[in-house]
């Protein structure tokens, strides 16, 4: 699947959206996370981001920051979100949920 990275963080840029076909990039408070159960990897959104933030996740081996994300990206949707009782699962549309304003933990708390 495809992941969306540190780059993002505070730019969130939005361009990959306009081109997803499956809607499935989510917009947090300081970025977008891809979910990875409905992304079908057509990779529309890669050459989009002006900041160069999405990578695909087999190319995060041997790479410590990627690999976070990585699973910080599955988390985002896993994991129940501050200020939210149920994590987010998988909504099947960005479009249905809208702008989430809020974030990992991790992410929260990141510092380039
Ligand atoms: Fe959408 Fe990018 Fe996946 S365009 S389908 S998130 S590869
Ligand atoms: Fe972020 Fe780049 Fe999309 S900055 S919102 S991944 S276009």
């Amino acid at each position: 699947s495809y992941v969306i990275g540190a780059n993002c963080i505070d730019v969130t840029d939005r361009a990959c959206l306009d081109v997803c076909p499956v809607d499935c990039i989510y917009v947090g408070e300081r970025k977008s996370y891809i979910n990875a159960n409905e992304c079908i990897d057509c990779g529309a959104c890669e050459p989009e981001c002006p900041v160069d933030a999405i990578f695909v996740d087999r190319n995060a081996r041997g790479d410590a920051e990627k690999t976070v994300f990585v699973g910080d990206s599955i988390a985002f949707f896993t994991e129940s979100l501050p200020g939210r009782d149920a994590p987010l699962g998988d909504p099947g549309g960005a479009g249905s949920v809208g702008d989430l304003g809020v974030d990992t933990e991790f992410v929260t708390a990141y510092q380039a």
